[in-house]
């Protein structure tokens, strides 16, 4: 069992650099929750765990909004709300498991990474189905432990992806949960997404650790990985680091 990995502790002081996402792939990715959620707008949404706000402004453009973005780190939501974001965007203290709205007040509920996090699964789907209004959508961005796309930096730190077999959940389990409360897959889908321009933009921002799995490894594990991948970067060969990222679509 892992430890949960709290984003007050170190990890809000380097998400935005090392998680930060060109306009294109933060469009890529609302064309693929547009795809899910119908043709109606405007639409409710409650992107939980929400971090740094990296999808919820964009999410208020697709969808009209109100935009709840439901963030359980004091620190991230503080950067999140320090950000521009327009009217429609409202941060609120909050988790999975205790989502501050209404019962069927949402259209869609966005979890992009943050279902691993969340340590009672059972009762945030519970949650997450009595904020949904009927004919409503939960889209699901994460990894699964059974399924973990070949990630580059994986090569170079040999214990990184144990670690996310042990911290994601596999299909199975997360599809059991969400039939809990009457919840089932309606799309499944691998968006391509370009993590870098190059291996050596990709080792720059792996550099400010804003991946919970490095909370995992030992300093002597991190420091060997670096030094590993950065002579490997010295050689790679020029062009865009991409990889598939996991969609699931779920409904009542
Ligand atoms: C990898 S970050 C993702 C943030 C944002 N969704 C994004 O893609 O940039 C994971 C976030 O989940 C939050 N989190 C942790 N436990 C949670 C829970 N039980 N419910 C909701 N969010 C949680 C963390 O505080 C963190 O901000």
């Amino acid at each position: 069992m892992l430890k949960k990995v709290d984003y007050d502790e170190r990890q809000h002081l380097t998400y935005e650099r090392g998680r930060a996402l060109s306009p294109a792939v933060v469009a890529r990715w609302m064309d693929a929750f547009a795809r899910h959620a119908g043709d109606r707008r405007p639409l409710t949404v409650a992107d939980v765990g929400s971090g740094t706000g990296r999808f919820t402004p964009a999410l208020a453009g697709t969808f009209g909004g109100p935009v709840y973005g439901i963030e359980p780190s004091d620190r991230m939501r503080a950067i999140a709300e320090g950000a521009p974001h327009g009217p429609a965007v409202m941060y609120l203290a909050g988790s999975a498991e205790r989502i501050p709205l209404p019962d069927r007040s949402c259209d869609v509920v966005l979890l992009f990474l943050s279902f691993h996090h969340v340590t009672d699964r059972p009762g945030a789907v519970r949650e997450i189905a009595r904020v949904l209004r009927p004919g409503g959508r939960v889209l699901l961005r994460t990894s699964f432990g059974d399924r973990l796309p070949d990630k580059p930096w994986h090569r170079y730190f040999p214990r990184a992806r144990a670690v996310e077999q042990a911290m994601f959940p596999t299909v199975r389990e997360v599809l059991d949960v969400f039939a809990g409360a009457g919840l089932a897959q309606v799309a499944f889908e691998r968006v391509p997404e370009r993590l870098a321009d190059s291996m050596a933009d990709y080792v720059a921002r792996l550099r400010y650790r804003a991946s919970s799995t490095f909370e995992h490894l030992t300093g002597a594990e991190i420091a060997a990985g670096f030094a590993a991948i950065e002579a490997a970067a010295d050689t790679a060969a020029p062009g865009p680091i991409e990889a598939g990222s996991d969609l699931l679509v779920l409904a009542t």
